[in-house]
């Protein structure tokens, strides 16, 4: 069954094909991403209205694209996948528009699918993938949740943050360090700096927020209060920025990764799957790696392209749902706010 992605519920549009009659990762065909970065850049973060409007100029052209990158037509397609949220209104509106028109000319199905049931099936499109039950750490610009993934559709809350998303932090403190927006990976390179002389990484250590207490929930929004204020007091040489954002950087890692173990204890589990733009962080990946290593499992992440947002992520889960036997019906969805337990599992 080869199915078309389309992802826009932000700031990214995604197009990707994925074909479930080929295996592992050769499966994903084609794909392509406009990134609307610098269009939001001057205001410092998305302004909704423009990202809709650039996401219709931008859609239909890099579905053509896809297509010839995947050496196919439109008749070629056997199903339209499309992110129905959780996402931007506006944004959504538009993918799920030209998704559900283009099933209904094309009389294949269409699916809605959830964007972090998107982000979380992301590894699974990789060579050598984990099979349920795992647990999923998502680690995104909006989302940093643990969930327990018994099937793939039947997702169960272990916690998730009480303030801001681990992304959303890495964000708000680069911004305050006064890196350009988004910050997540200028603030990641930065830390990187603090190896090199005349750097000192652990010169600055902030706290580990919530981890000298059970529970698996997340508190990130003090850590940038922390950050602001030795940041204020600091000579702001090039090694002491670098090793503020290496303390900052080795605060969400470390929290992260005491977060993940117990989670794992929790639910009796050596499989820990990680995804969302944070995933792409090269300490991450080697600490959670490293952690569950250790504990004889494994820690299974997708290449750092289909961490942040993509079409990839939506062509495959909604072909896994798809292939199942799932589909909507003539409208077209866009739910902005969508929780992941409402799911339904795929036929057993
Ligand atoms: N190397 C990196 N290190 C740290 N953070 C990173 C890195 N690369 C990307 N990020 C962060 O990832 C986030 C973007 O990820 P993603 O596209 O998955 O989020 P989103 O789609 O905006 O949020 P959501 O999926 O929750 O709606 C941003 O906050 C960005 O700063
Ligand atoms: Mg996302």
């Amino acid at each position: 069954m080869r199915v078309l992605g389309i992802e826009t519920s932000c700031d990214e549009t995604g197009v990707a094909v994925y074909d479930t009659a080929l295996a592992g990762a050769a499966a994903l065909r084609a794909q392509a991403l406009y990134s609307q970065i610098a269009l939001h850049a001057e205001y410092g973060g998305v302004v909704p209205e423009l990202a809709s409007r650039d996401h219709v100029r931008k859609l239909v052209p890099l579905i053509r694209e896809t297509l010839a990158q995947a050496g196919m037509t439109p008749a070629d397609l056997d199903g339209v996948a499309y992110t129905a949220g959780p996402g931007l209104v506006g944004a959504l509106l538009v993918g799920a528009g030209v998704a559900r028109s283009l099933a209904w000319a094309l009389e294949v199905p269409a699916i809605g699918v959830h964007h972090m049931e998107g982000h979380l099936l992301a590894p699974l499109i990789e060579d050598d993938p984990p099979a349920p039950p795992f647990v999923a750490l998502l680690v995104s610009g909006g989302h940093t949740q643990l969930v327990a993934v018994e099937a793939i559709g039947r997702y169960r809350l272990l916690g998730e943050t009480l303030d801001d998303a681990a992304g959303e932090a890495f964000d708000k403190t680069a911004k305050l360090m006064g890196l350009p927006y988004p910050g997540g990976p200028q603030l990641a390179a930065l830390a990187a700096q603090s190896d090199k002389v005349p750097g000192t990484p652990g010169a600055y250590r902030f706290s580990r927020p919530m981890t000298d207490r059970p529970g698996l929930d997340f508190s990130f929004s003090g850590l940038k209060t922390q950050v602001l204020l030795a940041w204020q007091g600091s000579d702001r040489s090039e090694a002491t920025r670098a090793d503020i954002a290496r303390g900052f950087e080795d605060a969400v890692v470390d929290t992260l990764a005491i977060k993940c173990a117990r989670a794992l204890d929790a639910a009796g589990s050596d499989t820990l799957v990680v995804a969302g733009g944070v995933g792409a962080n090269r300490r991450l990946r080697e600490r959670l790696a490293a952690m569950c290593a250790q504990r004889g499992g494994r820690a299974c992440f997708p290449r750092p392209a289909l961490c942040t947002d993509n079409g990839a992520m939506i062509a495959f889960a909604g072909a896994l749902r798809l292939q199942a036997g799932q589909h909507d019906d003539a409208s077209v969805r866009a739910v902005p706010r969508w929780d992941m337990a409402t799911l339904s599992p795929l036929a057993a």
